[in-house]
């Protein structure tokens, strides 16, 4: 939706106006096509094509296994379902942090390949010269903050980041200078409700936040984790508005079920 409500493109400067009108951003993952229409039907406004694939659609442990191929090929099927919403791929791992020609040529597949309109990579200062090289490109960047699962052995697990001063006060310049270098807005992952408050007010581009409270611009979230489709472990920042896999078993048993007795299919399934 655009911010008078009517259906529009979304692009930067939509989401740009939307921090200054004080209009809060909805942005989801997705990884496939069908779910990918019913977001841009529903009006999201930023479709994040998350390395969260790993985990929830390729059964992963971690973030670390996804190559660009599959990111591709995810982004892809998503960019072909959107006609509104604005679609972010995400770099994953070793495809910005090697070298920065080697991050802008591949942020550049995810528009160029794959039908993207932006890009999201993780990391604080050491990558503002990606961020500015993939910018001055052409490619709108998301910048990510706080719990960044690429760094998952550094950090030591999958825990709440910038609780002590020092951290904080770290992570607040390290968003003005990812600002600094040309992103147009910033995922925060995962880090106190204040903090997230103090970098939101410092800022001028959105916050997207996942785990870090509501004070941030937008908010974001897994879809599997939104529907109650992931079961191997939910964080304490997820709401499940559905349990889908409920359903699901629900309709599998229901179909063995009529298979098995003879049920199914019956007169109005089947052509005489
Ligand atoms: O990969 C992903 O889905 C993400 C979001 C959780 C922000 O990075």
């Amino acid at each position: 939706m655009s911010t008078q409500g009517k259906l529009n493109k979304i692009s930067v400067s939509t989401i740009r106006t939307m921090k200054r009108n004080h209009e809060k951003i909805a942005m989801l993952t997705a990884y496939d096509y069908p779910t990918a229409l019913l977001l841009d039907q529903c009006g999201v406004e930023m479709i994040l094509v998350g390395d969260s694939l790993g985990m929830v659609v390729l059964g992963y442990d971690s973030t670390l296994p996804v190559t660009m191929e599959d990111m591709i090929h995810h982004t892809k099927a998503v960019s072909r379902a959107v006609s509104c919403s604005m679609v972010i791929g995400d770099m994953p791992f070793l495809s910005y942090q090697c070298s920065v020609d080697q991050a802008v040529s591949n942020a550049g597949r995810f528009l160029q390949e794959a039908g993207a309109h932006g890009v999201k990579l993780e990391g604080g200062r050491e990558y503002a010269e990606v961020v500015r090289r993939i910018s001055m490109a052409g490619i709108p960047v998301v910048a990510h903050l706080g719990l960044t699962p690429q760094f998952v052995h550094q950090l030591g697990g999958y825990k709440v980041q910038g609780k002590e001063q020092a951290a904080a006060a770290r992570m607040i310049e390290d968003a003005r200078i990812l600002e600094e270098a040309g992103a147009f807005a910033v995922v925060l992952e995962c880090i106190p409700a204040p903090l997230a408050k103090n970098i939101t007010e410092t800022l001028s581009i959105p916050t997207i936040g996942i785990g870090a409270g509501p004070h941030c611009d937008g908010q974001v979230l897994v879809i599997h984790d939104l529907l109650g489709l992931y079961e191997r472990f939910t964080p304490k920042f997820v709401k499940k508005y559905s349990t889908l896999n409920n359903n699901i078993r629900e309709s599998v048993r229901q179909y063995m079920k009529e298979v098995k007795e003879g049920s199914f299919p019956d007169k109005d399934h089947s052509f005489s």
